[in-house]
């Protein structure tokens, strides 16, 4: 099988896949954890496929004693002993497969938690560069592939190979001479299975790794879809998708191949010692070396090796799918997590020093940027677009990690500090609100569980959505979000804020692209967060100066760097880059603010 020619993974960036190695370490670190039941399923289901073993023996009696007369009584009893163990058969490999049920749901729970758990603690970073769709193929796509396989196969697995045991023990027992017809088989099998596995491995993940490209260029495209318009990029993303799909199913035809030839050489090896069974039994009952029972019982243990021996080698096939899934769902374990501090803030000053970052390597977006606002103060950030005025707010935030330099919040660095701890210290403000589908109330104890209603109610009064939500007809248990939204984007607006009055950071960051919005929603949502603000320490980056003439300092930001700072008169008087936005924005008429 050669693979395509086109490789779907040149990706500058994809999250990292297991190796082979520590995939089955943490397989067989999960097994262990549940080492009872497997011990339990292995033994229920050893002594099914035991009495399973019964029948050919006791037909193998019957047939040799039936060749002498008068043995009817020995035949019913003989009957009897079938029955019971077919039935005991029956019932304890149900009962293990059951239990194999229940060990499957158990191995998969885990695995998906473990998957949320370090998800949630990834860096914002590594997500954003990795972009989300990746992501999200792993914990849909292949989440998914992985729990058919732990579900159905694991169980399976377990029972098979017992049953494989026992059965090619029994053949060895009954007729030593008749096992040697299971020997051709073995390198028909063990070749077929080794050429396979060495190449459907990479392949698999290959073709998941295309497939999730696809996914990827969906996803954006749909997401992005008015500036593909804006910009008419709708041929080229249509032409670019169409090409990840025809890689994707280059890769699919292939992995097509590996299963065709891989199942045609099993198929064969399946026949072949019933075949011999038959033909070397027949050989050796000619020369009187063998009874007519025991060829018989042997070929029905060679024919009942089929079925499990067929469950093990077509579950090999699903448990690679699954095992490049799994890999791809650890490799998501191999990312350092976003490292945290225990250290507590010990006052509400916001610093930041020397501050390097650059999303690319090659290019530094902030060059040297300090700012230590007065707490309480407010502080405007003005400059042309692309400045870095929003990368420092992310920055302050404690989103991203600076390169060089530090941010600190009360004497800690902002991105050690865990998440939802450091949203009670500071709050990046923009036009960006999520609400998620659940119930208003819900959506902001999100940053308050503990939060009464009447302080929840406090908190939209402080905005202005307090009467709205009161004369809704289920108050704070109205559902929100994408499932039946009733909400006008105003209020919604007003209820992210009011989550962040709930949180009670001591600084606000807001980066107010308020260019989005038209004029009203703008001056309505002005006001909401006019309520917000009062008694914290803002840094505000405004797009219009005559929000940051009356900031307590004004700070400007050109080419990652801050020039000039100072109250709106210093800065008049200083006559300098931010006099000259001043002017052209006050002055003459049609000249659109610099600053914007
Ligand atoms: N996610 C990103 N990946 C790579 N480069 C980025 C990213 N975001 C911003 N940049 C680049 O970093 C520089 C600073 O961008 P930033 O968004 O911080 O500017 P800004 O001052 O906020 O501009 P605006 O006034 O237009 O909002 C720009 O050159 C921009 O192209
Ligand atoms: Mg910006």
């Amino acid at each position: 099988m050669t693979p395509p020619a086109s490789d779907a993974v040149d990706e500058p960036f994809i999250l990292p896949v297991a190796s082979g190695r520590a995939t089955w370490r943490r397989l067989r670190r999960l097994l262990k954890e549940q080492r009872r039941p497997v011990v339990v399923v292995m033994c229920i289901q050893g002594v099914a496929s035991a009495a399973g073993l019964v029948g050919p023996r006791v037909l193998e009696d019957v047939i040799n004693n039936t060749t002498r007369a008068g043995e009817s009584g020995r035949i019913d009893a003989a009957v009897a002993v079938f029955a019971v163990a077919l039935v005991v058969a029956t019932l304890l490999t149900g009962l293990s497969r059951g239990l194999g049920a229940v060990l499957g749901e158990r191995v998969l729970a885990r695995l998906r938690e473990d998957l949320v758990t370090r998800v949630l603690d990834l860096p914002m970073g590594v997500v954003e560069r990795a972009g989300s769709g990746d992501l999200l193929t792993r914990a849909s796509t292949d989440v998914d592939d992985l729990s058919y396989t732990v579900r159905a196969g694991l169980p399976q697995l377990l029972v098979a190979s017992v049953t494989v045991v026992l059965l090619v023990a029994a053949l060895v027992w009954t007729a030593p001479l008749l096992a040697l017809a299971l020997v051709p088989s073995i390198p028909v099998v063990v070749a077929s299975a080794r050429w396979y596995l060495r190449r459907a491995r990479p392949a698999y993940q290959r073709e998941m790794a295309s497939f999730a490209r696809v996914n990827s260029d969906i996803s954006e495209s749909v997401s992005a879809g008015r500036t593909i318009e804006a910009f008419r990029l709708g041929p080229a993303r249509v032409a670019q998708t169409d090409r990840h799909i025809k890689t994707w199913i280059d890769w699919e035809r292939t992995t097509l191949g590996l299963r065709t030839v891989f199942f045609g050489a099993s198929e064969i090896s399946y026949v072949i010692p019933l075949v011999l069974t038959v033909l070397l039994g027949g050989l050796l009952h000619l020369h009187h070396l063998l009874s007519v029972g025991a060829i018989t019982a042997a070929a029905l243990y060679a024919q009942q090796l089929i079925g499990p021996v067929d469950v093990l080698l077509s579950w090999m096939d699903e448990v690679q799918v699954a095992s490049a899934s799994l890999s791809r769902v650890l490799g998501v374990h191999e990312i350092e997590p976003a490292p945290t501090t225990t250290a507590e803030p010990i006052d509400d000053q916001v610093a930041a020093h020397a501050l390097h970052f650059a999303y690319h390597d090659d290019r530094d977006v902030l060059r040297g940027v300090d700012l230590v606002p007065t707490p309480g103060s407010r502080v405007a950030v003005v400059g042309p677009s692309g400045a870095g005025k929003s990368t420092m707010a992310l920055l302050l935030a404690g989103i991203f990690p600076p390169r060089r330099g530090r941010v600190t919040v009360g004497g800690v660095d902002a991105h050690l500090i865990p998440p939802t701890r450091l949203r009670r210290e500071i709050a990046l403000v923009t036009q960006e609100h999520h609400l998620f589908a659940a119930s208003i109330a819900d959506n902001l104890r999100l940053v308050a569980p503990d939060a009464s209603d009447a302080e929840l109610y406090a908190a939209l009064d402080a905005v202005g959505a307090g009467t709205t939500v009161r004369n809704l007809p289920r108050g704070l248990d109205t559902r929100i979000g994408s499932a039946g939204s009733v909400l006008s984007p105003g209020v919604a607006q007003q209820i992210a804020i009011a989550r962040l009055v709930l949180a009670d950071p001591h600084t606000l960051v807001l980066d107010e692209a308020t260019s989005l919005l038209d004029p009203g929603a703008a001056r309505h949502l002005e006001r909401s967060v006019a309520r917000l603000l009062e008694g914290r320490t803002v840094i505000a980056i405004s797009h219009r100066l005559h929000t940051a003439n009356d900031a307590d300092v004004i700070v400007v930001v050109e080419g990652g760097r801050i020039t000039e700072s100072g109250s709106h008169d210093q800065l008049i008087a200083a006559a300098g880059p931010y006099a000259a936005l001043w002017r052209t924005w006050q002055g003459e008429p049609g000249v659109e603010p610099a600053a914007h």
